[in-house]
């Protein structure tokens, strides 16, 4: 998905298109909306607005789903914020096709404003801040007062704050993110994810007191008679 933001430097790669933005009536973009509205019920207690994704282990579909999920939102006439907080294998700017000279992590050692660090995506509501440079202490950054203020900040501005983020069992960084926002939405990538290290996941997630709002079982195998196949038109 390209930009179309003037201030940011045009890069080469085009993106990924993402199944929410090109396809908004497919099974899975039903089932992403699904999601969504499972948060939104899940914020009749207590207002959830700030949403980090995560998972145990590494390319099991954190990205994916935190992009699918934010073009989603979007897609209710909310402001959406989506932020790559994978300190450690950011991917958010491959999948947008922009640079990653500044982003997050130059808001939060107070080097850029956050408003002249967020770019505007082709997805309508839908603004994205990159990694930005890799910072030798990812866990330093993010457990700092500024990673505080950004949350507050981000919250005037934006309806809702999506956060993708490394892998609960490699790095302390999810734990410290889930610290600081109302809720996480938990992957498991279905024949791949071992039932151990979810378990332990949850754990990791439970000791820091963290709301689980659900967890999305990717690359289910869609089976043909099932309901929810190409429920709705193209
Ligand atoms: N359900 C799926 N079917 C096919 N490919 C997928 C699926 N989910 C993720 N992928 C692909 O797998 C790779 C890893 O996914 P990604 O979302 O980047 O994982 P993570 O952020 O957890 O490391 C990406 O290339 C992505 O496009
Ligand atoms: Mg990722």
């Amino acid at each position: 998905m390209a930009l179309r933001n003037k201030k940011q430097p045009k890069s080469n790669n085009p993106g990924r298109k993402l199944i929410a933005s090109i396809a908004p009536k497919s099974p899975i973009s039903e089932q992403f909306r699904t999601i969504r509205t499972n948060i939104q019920f899940s914020s009749i207690d207590h207002e959830i607005r700030t949403i980090m994704v995560t998972s145990s282990g590494p390319g099991e579909g954190k990205s994916t789903t935190a992009s699918n999920l934010a073009v989603t939102f979007a897609q209710l006439g909310k402001k959406v914020l989506l932020v790559d907080a994978d300190l450690r294998k950011p991917t958010a700017h491959h999948t947008f096709g922009v640079n990653n000279l500044f982003g997050f992590t130059s808001v939060l050692t107070r080097q850029r404003s956050l408003d002249k660090t967020v770019v505007e995506t082709e997805e309508q509501n839908l603004y994205l801040l990159t990694s930005g440079p890799i910072p030798p202490n990812p866990a330093e950054l993010l457990s700092s007062k500024s990673m505080e203020q950004f949350i507050e900040e981000a919250k005037e501005i934006y309806d809702y704050i999506l956060l993708d983020t490394p892998p609960l069992l490699a790095v302390a960084d999810p734990q410290i993110i889930a610290n600081q926002v109302d809720g996480t939405v938990f992957v498991v990538y279905s024949g791949k994810t071992e039932i151990d290290q979810a378990k332990k996941a949850k754990e990791l997630l439970q000791n820091v007191k963290s709301k689980l709002l659900g967890v999305v079982l990717n690359n289910k195998q869609i089976q043909k008679g099932d309901y929810y196949y190409y429920y709705g038109a193209k």
